[in-house]
């Protein structure tokens, strides 16, 4: 396994390659954990060559404080990638990335940013577009992995994509879950004993509300996960919404034939969970 922290060492590196070979990309900010390998494992078996980075991107986050206290796995990470054969690292800093300019561009994505996350998270995803599509060009990935534990990213890369006519295959992969069913997220190491235990309400309160839509409208379902959580002990939500899985548009009332998916934000004290299901 070859690690590069240097743009034009690992594009020398890529360039090397033979003409028909396949890159497969998982981009991460590191805390790797089983769901990211997940991924990787995927792109091992998909691609000739596997390029994995990692970056904590400071233009995605909105509060600096969740920017400080990401998680830093990095040692850790590295023997993670070497144990499942990853063949490339990538692990700038963020003067290589960004020079002494460390902003992000403009995009617009049709809307699919002004839902959810968009609405809670000022500028998140012109942070994650404008990382992704510089990590692109220099990877130059054939296929490019991400989780669906991110569903809204997930839609928004594949929107960058078609909008931007940029080579490369978007393959999402389902979310990867802990035994109680908290959704895997480099987050979770952050939480308390009790927060952690509390956590796995979160996917719970997920398969009920999909057992209850279908028998009774979206409005419905959100008033009683709201219910659900107003006394929560440790658990706060910040939103719940029934969204239409192409547009994001939360939907009031089901039409048939499409699809639709719950999506959820909880805080555990300082520690801002995501999860989601399709209904
Ligand atoms: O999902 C993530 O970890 C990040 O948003 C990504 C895609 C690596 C961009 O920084």
């Amino acid at each position: 396994m070859n690690v590069y922290s240097e743009i034009t060492s690992l594009k020398k590196r890529i360039k090397s390659f033979n003409k028909g070979i396949t890159i497969g990309f998982v981009p991460t900010m590191g805390a790797l954990h089983q769901g990211h390998l997940s991924l990787i494992k995927k792109a091992i078996k998909e691609n000739d060559v596997v390029v994995v980075s990692i970056f904590v991107n400071p233009t995605q986050f909105d509060k600096k404080e969740d920017l400080e206290n990401y998680p830093n796995t990095l040692d850790n990470d590295l023997l993670l990638l070497k144990a499942i054969n990853c063949d490339i690292v990538f692990t700038p800093n963020a003067k290589e990335i960004y020079g002494k300019n460390e902003v992000s561009e403009d995009f617009n994505f049709d809307g699919l940013e002004f839902q959810m996350e968009g609405k809670f998270r000022k500028g998140h995803f012109n942070g994650v577009a404008t990382i992704v599509k510089r990590l692109f060009e220099i990877v130059t990935p054939t296929n490019a992995y991400f989780g669906e534990k991110d569903f809204q990213q997930l839609q928004i890369i594949k929107k960058l994509v078609v909008k931007q006519n940029l080579n490369v295959t978007i393959i999402g992969c389902e979310i990867f879950r802990e035994s109680d069913g908290l959704a895997m997220s480099s987050r979770n190491v952050r939480l308390s004993k009790t927060q952690r235990s509390a956590a796995p309400f979160i996917y719970k309160t997920l398969l009920k509300a999909k057992k209850i839509f279908g028998t009774k409208n979206a409005d419905k379902v959100m008033n009683w996960v709201e219910n659900e959580f107003k006394n929560h002990p440790i658990l706060k939500l910040e939103y719940f919404e029934i969204a239409d899985e192409k547009t994001l548009k939360p939907t009031k009332k089901v039409i048939s034939g499409e699809k639709y998916r719950a999506f959820i934000a909880v805080f555990a004290g300082e520690i801002r969970l995501i999860d989601n299901i399709s209904l």
